[in-house]
């Protein structure tokens, strides 16, 4: 699409008095405008990144603030994507079932058409790269993390396809500080082509705050920077956000009693009655089991997502508070719950639940 909205920061003078914004002088604390460039944000995530995800060996890129873009949750950088590169009625995205199912979505808000070519291999972790590489699409979207497989890509393949492919490779890591693997952010400065889309709401756990960013190279960022509304960020929403992501203790501690929690359910789910393989490399617990699964954990009074994307056969488990896990483990083996062990964290997963129900609330699948 024609990219539309002005780009370029104002010129601040800050001795002249600002005319121009038509602000309610009377407004009281909120009556300014918030920094459109979220400068400090910026800064704060970039820092932040480098605590919360292990870092590739070898010379490293220094980030800058133009390869990042603040969205609000990597559904927006998604849209801001779709929006900014897909032309309606005329260009065609390759997707890789099973996935999240946001990318179909947007696919059909903006007329873009589907081309399936499925993940492959036992795990689902395998890309078809021939048929991919040879499609004629605009791009390709690849969750890795996957969502609703619940493991990781194998890396080869998305190495070639990368190197095979000159057409937009997005790839979603909304839940790559799960994983424990190093992020396709640091191939951007040999692959322009390469954007890697990012949420807060999941291993951070600041899904109340709806943040996220698009990291890609500085001239794709200029162009969806064109596309996004104006001051899209609410001021205390990034006041907020700053605060959180200056405590590197506190993100990593999060992230170590989310992913060890998630871990501890899977181990537990491994062994019930019903439940087959188990796939937990993102920030929730994918079985293999029907849906009579489900049922049964929905009477047990657990609300989990049977036939995830439409992938029959498997059940997905968000990752809940240890009490609640504890329950779940054993209604499924019909004994008594045991309590978690002493010394867990206190739960921090309450604002994200209350934001998935909130996307649930629009009908899609999450
Ligand atoms: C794979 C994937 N991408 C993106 C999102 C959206 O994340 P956000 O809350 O940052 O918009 C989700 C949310 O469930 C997800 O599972």
């Amino acid at each position: 699409m024609r990219p539309t909205f002005p780009t370029a920061p104002r010129r601040e003078r800050h001795d002249l008095v600002n005319l121009r914004d038509n602000e309610n002088p009377f407004g009281g604390p909120h009556r300014h405008y918030p920094d459109n460039g979220n400068d400090d944000l910026v800064a704060a995530y970039i820092r932040a990144l480098d605590v919360v995800e292990p870092m590739p060996d070898g010379p490293r890129w220094r980030w800058g603030p133009e390869s990042v873009l603040i969205t609000r949750g990597a559904a927006d950088g998604l849209d801001l994507v779709f929006r900014t590169f897909f032309e309606p009625a005329s260009d065609a995205v390759a997707l890789t079932p099973p996935s999240f199912a946001l990318f179909d979505e947007l696919a059909t808000v903006y007329r873009v058409a589907r081309v399936p070519v499925p993940l492959r291999g036992e795990r689902l972790d395998r890309l078809d790269v021939g048929r991919l590489a040879s499609l004629p699409v605009k791009g390709v979207i690849l969750c890795d993390p996957g969502n609703p497989t619940g493991t990781c890509l194998d890396r080869r393949d998305v190495l070639a396809l990368l190197d095979a492919f000159d057409g937009l490779v997005v790839i979603d890591e909304a839940y790559v500080e799960c994983s424990g693997r190093v992020s396709y952010r640091h191939l951007i400065p040999e692959h322009p082509n390469l954007v890697v889309v990012r949420s807060m709401s999941k291993a951070l756990g600041l899904a109340a705050l709806r943040l996220g960013a698009v990291l890609a190279h500085p001239d794709l960022l200029t162009a969806l920077r064109k596309t996004r509304l104006p001051y899209a960020l609410p001021g205390p929403v990034t006041a907020r956000a700053v605060a959180e992501l200056t405590r590197p203790a506190s993100l990593r501690g999060r992230i170590e009693a989310f992913t060890g929690e998630r871990d501890r359910l899977a181990a537990g789910l491994a062994g019930c009655p019903g439940v087959g393989r188990v796939f937990a490399e993102a920030g929730f617990v994918t079985v293999e089991g029907e849906h009579t699964l489900a049922d049964e954990l929905w009477r047990a009074g657990f609300d989990t997502l049977p036939e995830p994307m439409g992938w029959p056969g498997h059940v997905r488990v968000s990752v809940g508070r240890p009490v609640d896990n504890s329950r779940l483990v054993a209604a499924l083996k019909g004994v008594p719950a045991r309590e978690p062990a002493t010394g867990m964290r206190k739960p921090t997963f309450r604002m994200a639940r209350g934001a998935v129900a909130a996307i649930r609330g629009r009908g899609l699948q999450t």
